[in-house]
């Protein structure tokens, strides 16, 4: 068991990225400028009752502005990579159509402070900011949609493609699927499982037709998908919670990851959707599987379930585990629980490079009389992941880089500006940036 307080930076491998991640809607801010369209989440963050302190995106870090001073700040903390998406809204103000240039010429901007920092450009093209104009039109229960997102990445990749090495199709479809067409608590808000599986099918096969586009606009790039995949484990040791915790995990984790690696949809979890199943065309899972260069995965905490009848589709009702540490938003903190991921994701599916995109908490932040804030718990939540981390490298998983989410505090969806997950500090009224402790021990690890 490694001590991780003790970890040092060069127990891992010499070309591992260390990164930062954010995402454009959660950061950006800049709203109404140059030409941007409204996105899914500006219409939902209008819409009463949606987000929990009643903000929106607007100027959320004003980022869009303040983004030489931030790219600055992650130079310091000595990371090689930043992970950023990009707003389709900027460029396809209506979706499709007519590309606006100054959108287009901001991440131009972006990407240039980027190399000129040493900061390696990972760019996510869909972290779920929908221009609005196609959510009119049915969003991604549409398969006009993936023709759509086809469009976008075409215009974007052949702008940026010569110096954007790193492409990621889509943040987590998870979220911008089930949570937001059948869960109804991210944009646009939908309530219906069949809309969100059909969702799900075309988000999964844009991603699959935008490879082969990415690859002939940004020679030699690297592409693949990010994933937000959970641990399960059974809340007691009767066999049916063990059944349950099948089910469960075929839904959340295999539902995406089987066609991702050419099975299919998972045949358990289709019988159990009945009905609800996506239509599929010929052609489409051969689309899906297309390989990608790495399997970007998003690690937050593992669940636990037990079976219940009355439970939704799959009968399965999530569980509390007693006398666990968990962060402000309840889940629950498993170091261990990422190195369970991190091997089984091996096991079965043995990507060539995986890639962990995202991995952070958020907890009660207190800017204190000394300008500082000590995020004692953040900063061992930060330690014991990269240690577990570490274990899982040293047991054979190929992981090549780890990317703390957030750099920045920011707008967390339907929180809003409540839950702050940033290595720095956001102060909202000055948009005044303060390292917290984390920042600045993530700093010196990588600086030693
Ligand atoms: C995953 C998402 O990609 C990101 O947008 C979000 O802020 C974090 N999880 C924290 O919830």
């Amino acid at each position: 068991m490694t001590d991780s307080a003790a970890l040092r930076r060069s127990a891992f491998p010499a070309d591992f990225r260390w990164g930062v991640s954010t995402s454009s809607f959660q950061i950006e801010g800049a709203g109404r400028e140059d030409g941007r369209g409204e996105s899914i989440w500006d219409r939902f963050c209008s819409e009463p009752g949606r987000i929990r302190d009643g903000s929106n995106g607007l100027v959320a870090c004003d980022h869009y502005h303040l983004w030489p001073q931030d790219l600055d700040m992650a130079r310091a903390l000595g990371v090689n990579a930043y992970r950023f998406s990009i707003a389709w809204p900027r460029i396809l103000p209506n979706g499709r159509g007519p590309v606006n240039e100054a959108g287009l010429a901001f991440y131009d901007r972006l990407v240039d402070g980027m190399l000129e920092r040493g900061l390696d450009p990972w760019a996510t093209l869909y972290h779920w900011d929908l221009p609005q104009a196609l959510q009119d039109r049915g969003g991604w229960t549409s398969r006009d949609t993936v023709a759509a997102f086809l469009e976008y990445t075409d215009v974007v990749t052949r702008r940026l493609g010569d110096r954007v090495k790193h492409w990621i199709t889509h943040n987590e479809p998870w979220c911008s699927c089930m949570m937001s067409y059948w869960e109804g608590v991210h944009a646009p808000g939908g309530r219906s499982l069949p809309d969100a599986l059909q969702a799900c099918h075309h988000v999964l096969l844009s991603h699959g037709q935008a490879i082969p586009l990415i690859r002939r606009n940004s020679a030699g790039a690297d592409v693949g998908i990010t994933l937000s995949l959970h641990p399960i484990a059974p809340a007691s040791s009767r066999d049916e919670d063990a059944a349950a915790v099948r089910r469960h995990d075929g839904l959340r984790n295999r539902w995406f990851l089987d066609p991702l690696f050419g099975r299919g949809y998972p045949q358990d979890t289709l019988a159990l959707l009945g009905a609800a199943a996506p239509r599929v065309e010929p052609g489409d899972l051969d689309a899906i599987a297309t390989a990608t260069d790495f399997l970007g995965v998003n690690y937050y905490f593992p669940e636990v379930v037990r079976d219940d009848p009355a439970g939704g589709p799959m009968g399965t009702a999530l569980v509390e585990r007693e006398g666990v540490e968990r962060t402000a938003f309840g889940w629950e903190v498993s170091p261990q629980g990422l190195v369970e991921l991190l091997t089984r994701i091996q096991r079965d599916y043995a990507p060539a490079v995986i890639q962990l995109t995202e991995n952070g908490s958020t907890f009660e932040d207190v800017l204190t009389a000394d300008g500082r804030v000590h995020d004692a718990q953040r900063l061992s939540y930060l330690q014991r992941h990269l240690a577990a981390l570490k274990q899982a490298i040293d047991a054979g998983v190929p992981v090549k880089g780890y990317f703390a989410w957030s750099l920045l505090d920011n707008f967390e969806w339907a929180e809003g500006y409540l839950r702050r997950f940033g290595l720095a500090y956001v102060d909202y009224a000055t948009q005044r940036r303060i390292l917290k402790d984390s920042g600045l021990w993530y700093g010196r690890f990588l600086n030693e």
